[in-house]
């Protein structure tokens, strides 16, 4: 008898701005998903937040139409319990595909820690501090990896004027400004003055309570794909060719303007260090399953630093996370193999934890 399928819940959509890539994102994820081995659930998170099971996706998935290239939030509205925790007799892992806040910062791995059902990807800590762009500089700072200068500032704490001051002071001018907890480049921007560094703080505070304030930094933008549990595996690097003065959202997800070059144009000894660091990100920041470390490389000046970590990166077959892999050997649907198996790994281990005293 063969044993029976595991439950494989794709979560897509989410409350966040980047709502939209997840479906694009859900829908290649699907349907390259080995049907022998899965039972698909698609599960669309609305931007109300309700969670509804999409039966129709899920019903053309089994009989191996095609889903088209982006998957509508539709189906009866389920409990998000209830779907996660699924049928009693097998096995369900989770696949969170939400990017941003509400799904890539701990959030949703909180409620499914919280469950016991195993996930895809970064636990709460690692998600959480990957998320916040402030913490996750600071731990990464106390592991000794190479960054960019920056000074955060906080609602509440700090002046706004005071901190646009020390800014300029520490770092000069252009600078970068951010909120700490966003992504897809929402609420970024570039200050070159005084005043457009104000305007940039003031942008920022309407994403989130921290702002990071860094130098610009003239430099390549690499990235390297990273799995694994402990002791992980890397990715040949791709470089990003911005098609506008940065990576900003419409070069991301409107114009699509930026060059993707995979893998990139590096000397050999530039790649290992590069695989190298981003393995000591990944385990610095205690990531897990997944994460694609993102760096500017100064090529004439102090070379590899990091910029972010993105801990569900995009993943669609055209994203650089999945080309990435496919270019270092590992194909569209094997990844999403090792990454169910490795949420399974860490679940057993967890699972296996004593919680008496001895
Ligand atoms: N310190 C910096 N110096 C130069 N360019 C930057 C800097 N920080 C960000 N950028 C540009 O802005 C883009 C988005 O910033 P990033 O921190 O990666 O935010 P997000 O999480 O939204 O992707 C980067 O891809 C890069 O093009
Ligand atoms: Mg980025």
């Amino acid at each position: 008898m063969s044993s029976p399928l595991l439950r494989l819940v794709v979560l897509y959509g989410g409350v966040s701005a980047e709502h939209d890539v997840s479906r694009v994102t859900a829908a290649h994820v699907l349907a390259a998903a080995d049907r022998g081995r899965y039972t698909l659930v698609p599960v669309g998170i609305a931007k109300d937040g309700s969670w509804h099971r999409n039966d129709f996706a899920a019903a053309a998935l089994a009989a191996g139409d095609d889903i088209g290239n982006s998957l509508d939030i539709e189906g009866p509205v389920v409990d998000p319990v209830e779907v996660i925790t699924g049928a009693s007799d097998v096995t369900t892992v989770v696949f969170p595909l939400l990017h941003g806040p509400h799904g890539e910062d701990g959030t949703v791995q909180g409620m499914l820690e919280l469950h016991k059902v195993p996930y895809v990807g970064c636990g709460v800590l690692s998600s959480s501090l990957c998320m916040d762009k402030g913490m996750a500089k600071e731990v990464a700072a106390r592991a000794g990896i190479p960054q960019c200068r920056w000074v955060t500032l906080r609602h509440g704490v700090d002046d706004p004027r005071a901190g646009a001051a020390r800014a300029i002071d520490e770092l000069g001018l252009p600078v970068f400004v951010k909120p700490a907890n966003m992504g897809s480049s929402v609420g970024v921007s570039r200050a070159g003055t005084a005043e457009e560094l104000d305007r940039a703080i003031t942008e920022a505070l309407r994403y989130d309570d921290v702002v990071v304030i860094e130098e610009a930094v003239t430099a390549r933008e690499i990235e390297v794909g990273v799995l694994g549990n402990g002791v992980p595996e890397t990715t040949l690097p791709g470089e990003i060719r911005p098609g506008s003065d940065f990576y900003d959202y419409t070069d991301k997800y409107v114009t699509g303007a930026a060059q993707l070059m995979i893998p990139a144009d590096l000397p050999d000894a530039a790649i290992a260090q590069a695989r190298e660091l981003a393995g000591q990100v990944f385990v610095a920041l205690r990531c897990a399953g997944m994460a694609r470390v993102d760096f500017f490389y100064e090529e004439d000046g102090r070379g590899w630093l990091l910029n972010e970590v993105n801990t569900i990166p995009g993943f669609t077959p055209a994203s650089m996370y999945p080309k990435m892999w496919e270019a270092t050997g590992l194909a569209y649907p094997d990844l999403i193999d090792r990454l169910v198996a490795l949420a399974l790994d860490v679940y057993r281990r967890r699972s296996s934890f004593s919680i008496e005293h001895a």
